[in-house]
Order: C-alpha cells, then sequence, then structure tokens
C-alpha cells in the first residue's frame, strides 16, 4: 500500500476516535504520525466550536507544540491527574489487545499519562495487527543514559538484538525526559509479554518500556474495508 493510502488510513482510524470525544473532556493526547491526525481534527473542532471546554494532557514535547497551535487547551497531568479518554496510535496491537508502542519515541509519558485515562482508545491501521508482539518489529526499552552499553549488553543476554536508537546523523536519540533508547529485536516475536515487561521494569537502569499490555480499552483499525472496533472485553 502506497505511502499515501495509509496515511488516509491513518487519518479515517484518528477521525473515528476523535468521533467519541464530548465537550467537557480531559483528554490523553498521544505522539505519532496517527495521532498527529487526531489533533488536527480536535483542533478543527474545538476552532469550529463543535468541541467546548475540551482540555488536553499531551504526552510529548511535540505534541504539546501542536496542540498549541491549534489552539487547544492544555494542562499537565499534575494539574488534571484523572482523564476521561486518551486517544494515541500504536506499532503492534495482538488480538487480546495488548500493543507495542514507542517507536515515535514518547513511550514513558505515554504510559504514565494513558495509565490515567478511565478509557484508552487505540488508533491503527490494518498494517499494525499481529498475531504475537513483537514479530513486526523490534520493542522499545528507554534507559538511563548512565552506563547505557551495560544495560545494552543485559538486554542482549535476555535473546533479543539490541541497538541504540540513533538520530540520521549517528547522535544517539534523546528522549523528551533526557534518555536514551534501546531497540530490542526479539526474531520469534516475544513468547511471554507478562514476564518480559516484569523482567525489563525490575533492572536498574531500565526506565520503561514499549508494552502496554492491559491498558487499551478500545482500538479502532482502519482497512481497505473501511474501519472495525475491537474492545477488550471487561
Ligand atoms: C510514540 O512514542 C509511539 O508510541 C506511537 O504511538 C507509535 O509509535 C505509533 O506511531 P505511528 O502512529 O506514527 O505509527
Amino acid at each position: 500500500m502506497g505511502e499515501e493510502s495509509v496515511e488516509k488510513l491513518k487519518r479515517l482510524a484518528a477521525k473515528h476516535a476523535v468521533d467519541v470525544v464530548q465537550s467537557g473532556m480531559i483528554l490523553g493526547l498521544g505522539h505519532g504520525s496517527t495521532t498527529r491526525h487526531a489533533v488536527d481534527i480536535l483542533g478543527e473542532r474545538v476552532n469550529s466550536g463543535a468541541l467546548r471546554d475540551i482540555v488536553g494532557v499531551p504526552t510529548s514535547e511535540y505534541t504539546t507544540a501542536q496542540a498549541r497551535a491549534l489552539g487547544i487547551p492544555l494542562a499537565t497531568l499534575v494539574e488534571q491527574p484523572v482523564l476521561d479518554l486518551a486517544i494515541d496510535g500504536a506499532d503492534e496491537v495482538d488480538p487480546n489487545l495488548n500493543l507495542i508502542k514507542g517507536l515515535g519515541g514518547a513511550l514513558l509519558r505515554e504510559k504514565i499519562v494513558e495509565s490515567a485515562a478511565r478509557r484508552f482508545v487505540v488508533i491503527v491501521d490494518e498494517s499494525k495487527l499481529v498475531e504475537r508482539l513483537g514479530t513486526r518489529g523490534p520493542l522499545p526499552v528507554e534507559v538511563s543514559q548512565f552506563a547505557w552499553e551495560v544495560h545494552l549488553r543485559w538486554l542482549e543476554s535476555l535473546g533479543c538484538r539490541a541497538e541504540l536508537r540513533r538520530e540520521a546523523d549517528g547522535a544517539p536519540f534523546v528522549t523528551d525526559n533526557g534518555n536514551y533508547i534501546i531497540h530490542c529485536t526479539f526474531l520469534e516475536g516475544i513468547a511471554d509479554p507478562a514476564a518480559l515487561g516484569r523482567t525489563l521494569i525490575e533492572h536498574p537502569g531500565i526506565l520503561e518500556h514499549g508494552l502496554f499490555l492491559g491498558m487499551a480499552t478500545e482500538v479502532v483499525v482502519a482497512g481497505a474495508d473501511g474501519v472495525r472496533q475491537m474492545v477488550r472485553p471487561k
């Protein structure tokens, strides 16, 4: 599928999620190319007056700047610790609505903000659907800059190929929180995401990982045949 068609699908999924938003809601605003469409559409509706008294809690500096430029009122999570709804993209979605997120580099703030949402709607094009997490791309892991090489070697000891995320000029990618990201590729995918998540988060120097398990309440999937919704059983 061409890049233009994928963008159309992303926008379609984004529109579907923004249709759920009602005036007065406190909204978690994710990060990434799909969420960018959602923030755009939200901005249009706020400016047209179709949505009133919306407050957004952004998960990245990029989304903060985009939302601010569009005139969407913003707050921090400290000011608004409970969110009615969060909207964000994902890199992989499995049949149980477990996710890999963070290839956009914002996973730590995303996990904090989206954990505070009563409802978390994920927006993807159908290429993100997988049977097993880790089969489409790497798992991003946010680590301290301090001794990052040690974290990388430890991650490799878990059976993946680990690589420091870098900018195009070769410099390490630095997150909004001042940390590094290591991409972990599991050749056969991740057999037990819950066990891996626990192992990662318990290890010193590992600050967060891109496994978002049991967090999404709905996933909006846009595909060639239209939009469908996957809902997590209560
Ligand atoms: C950002 O850190 C990520 O979690 C994104 O939500 C995820 O990478 C999906 O991004 P795209 O919508 O750009 O594919």
